[in-house]
Order: structure tokens, then C-alpha cells, then sequence
């Protein structure tokens, strides 16, 4: 089977994905699977990259980049044909015709639908979501009102574009007056935590909305919760198989603000992730079963990771994540190796998802 994994791209994330496909690559049996790396510039240039897990790692003194070296992989000419093509110093010659596409890609452009619809475009198969919950997941006021028309428990927000904040600043205030302190600001298309700032009190509001809206141009204004912060793993079963969800991983923040990016990848102290949480059988049970229903709430496929508050009313979903993080440290996989999986296998389950 010819794959081809996919990474890097345009969002903020693009160190990340390069992160997840390190891990995703180290993990692919060379016996069953023909990789053809393919790292996608900040650019947003098509190059073909090396097959070397180790130039991908997580490092957090050095995160790891796609730079441009110059080649360029050209997609199919056709829906008709599966032919990758790499153009280089020497000329253009063939990769040979793919099987299946991992677009392990973070954050708009990769995870919103777009790369998604070029490859619907092309008829290439691939992991994950489509157009629709790949962009659903991705803007976290679309998930959110999606949720709620589901009868799922998200917390209390408001939405607020560039042009309003802009024009009328009072929109913001008026809103952390009704959502009460602390809040969060949110940018609406980002990913691990980038742009996400907590409000503690009215006169953060304004850096908050700057920091938020560099990223985008519309921003949540969220309630913050109370609460534990857990995630669970989802992953959509084989044709005539039901959809699973792992047990759940929490994130126990002693030391900081919030699970922000340095407490993510760059080892900041002050968090620490146990996976299995500790919850009662009807606590586990309940947020499964709202990990499903998030899931197929957005028409999810493939794989995703939903992260939730309990709180003392109960549980509440944060988000839900198309393509979560895939690092060696990431929820993601731990949540499943804690569910008696071992990695090379949840891969091996996404690819014949994919192709099934
Ligand atoms: N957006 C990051 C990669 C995650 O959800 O894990
Ligand atoms: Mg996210």
C-alpha cells in the first residue's frame, strides 16, 4: 500500500503536525506500507520530504520545520489518475500512483476542510474527516452551535468578528460582563492553544482580542469552567463495526494558567497528563458516549479527540479536535495505548478505516 503522509502547511500549527508525522512515520511497518513523505512549506509549497523519523521530532529547544529544498510534487492531473509526480534538479519523474493520503495536518488549511476538498477533487482517498466536519471541527462557533443543536452541554459564549471589536469594543465588555470572569478568548480557527489568552479581569480584555484576532478574525469569548479538564479518543470502526471512544486522559494543571502551548510542546512546567483518569464507571461511560455523540454530531470520520470539563453540574465539551496531535507525548495515542492498543496499530486501524 502507497501512502502518502502529509504534513507541515500553512497554519500555526505546522511545527506540530511536522511533530505528529515524525511519530506517524516511525510507526509505519516499511514491510506493508511504500511512505512517500510529502511536507508542505509554510507557503504552502509541496516538497518531497525525507523519510527519516528522527528529523521530526518533538523538540522543544528546536521545533521541527518543512523547509524548502527545492523540489515540488505535483498532484494527479486528473481524477482519473493517482500518479504523484516530483519535479527536482534532474526533471520530473514519477512517485508511482498512490494508495491512500494521512493529511496529518493541524489548523486551518490542513484540518478546515480545504486539503480535504482538493483531495475529494482528485478522488484520492484519504484519513480522517471530510469537507464538512473537518470545517465544523475546525471553527469552534460552528462545533459549538452544532453541539448545542445536538443537546450536547457546551459553556456559554459569544462570537466576536475583527470588524465588531473594531467598531464596537462595548460588544466585548458587555459579553465578559455576562459570561462572567475568568473568561477565555479564543481565536475561532486555531489549534494548541495558540492565540487563546484568560481574562481575569475587564482590563486584560483588550490584549486578549489582540492576541485572538491576530490569528483570526472572529474570536470566542468563552466562560471559563471550573472544573477537571479531560479528553477521550475516538475512532470510527471498520464497515459493520460501531465507533469507539477510549478511556479518558486528564490534564492536571497545578502550575499555570492554563494548558497553554509551552505546557504542550515545550516543556513548561506545571502540567501533567494521566491517562487512565481517575472517574467512576458512570463518569467514564457518560463521557464516551458524549465523545460519540460530538463526534457524529459534526459527521465525523476517522479519528478525533474531544476534550471536556466535569464540572460540578456535570460534563461539558470543550472542543473537538479532526486531526489531534500525535506526538509521542500526545492524548491521542496515549488514551488508546491505555485502551490496549500499541501505536503501529492505531495506524494500521486508521489506514483500513480509510480504505475500507
Ligand atoms: N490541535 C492539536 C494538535 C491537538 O488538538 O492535539
Ligand atoms: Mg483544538
Amino acid at each position: 500500500l502507497t501512502v502518502v503522509l502529509l504534513f507541515g502547511g500553512r497554519s500555526s500549527e505546522h511545527s506540530i503536525s511536522c511533530a505528529t508525522a515524525g511519530g506517524v512515520l516511525a510507526a509505519l511497518d516499511p514491510e506493508r506500507y511504500t511512505v512517500i513523505p510529502v511536507g508542505i512549506t509554510r507557503d504552502g509549497a509541496y516538497v518531497l520530504e525525507d523519510n527519516d523519523p528522527a528529523k521530526f521530532v518533538l523538540n522543544a529547544q528546536a521545533l521541527p520545520v518543512v523547509a524548502d529544498n527545492g523540489t515540488r510534487v505535483r498532484w494527479p492531473q486528473s481524477a482519473s489518475s493517482r500518479e504523484l509526480t516530483v519535479i527536482d534538479t534532474s526533471g520530473e519523474r514519477s512517485l508511482g500512483s498512490v494508495d491512500l493520503i494521512f493529511p496529518i495536518l493541524h489548523g486551518p488549511f490542513g484540518e478546515d476542510g480545504t486539503i480535504q476538498g482538493m483531495l475529494d477533487l482528485l478522488d484520492l482517498p484519504y484519513v480522517g474527516s471530510g469537507v464538512l466536519a473537518s470545517a465544523l471541527g475546525m471553527d469552534k462557533h460552528f462545533a459549538k452551535t452544532v453541539f448545542q443543536q445536538a443537546a450536547l452541554p457546551v459553556a456559554p459564549w459569544r462570537t466576536l468578528t475583527a470588524d465588531d471589536w473594531a467598531q464596537a469594543p462595548g460588544m466585548g465588555y458587555a459579553a465578559l460582563e455576562q459570561l462572567g470572569l475568568p473568561a477565555f478568548v479564543k481565536p475561532a480557527r486555531a489549534g494548541s492553544s495558540v492565540g487563546v489568552s484568560r481574562v481575569g479581569t475587564p482590563d486584560q480584555l483588550a490584549e486578549a482580542m489582540a492576541v485572538g484576532l491576530a490569528e483570526d478574525n472572529k474570536v470566542l469569548i468563552e466562560s471559563g469552567l471550573v472544573g477537571r479538564e479531560l479528553e477521550v479518543a475516538v475512532l470510527q470502526g471498520r464497515p459493520g463495526e460501531s465507533t469507539r471512544a477510549s478511556v479518558a486522559g486528564e490534564v492536571v494543571v497545578t502550575g499555570r494558567d492554563f494548558y497553554d502551548f509551552a505546557a504542550k510542546y515545550l516543556d513548561a512546567p506545571g502540567v501533567e497528563l494521566v491517562c487512565p483518569a481517575p472517574l467512576s464507571a458512570a463518569e467514564l461511560t457518560e463521557v464516551q458516549r458524549l465523545a460519540i455523540a460530538a463526534f457524529e454530531a459534526i459527521g465525523g470520520a476517522g479519528l478525533a479527540r474531544v476534550d471536556f470539563f466535569l464540572t460540578a453540574t456535570g460534563w461539558v465539551i470543550n472542543e473537538i479536535n479532526t486531526m489531534p496531535g500525535f506526538t509521542s507525548i500526545s492524548m491521542f495515542p496515549t488514551c488508546w495505548l491505555a485502551s490496549g492498543y500499541t501505536y503501529p496499530e492505531l495506524i494500521d486501524e486508521l489506514i483500513s478505516v480509510a480504505i475500507a
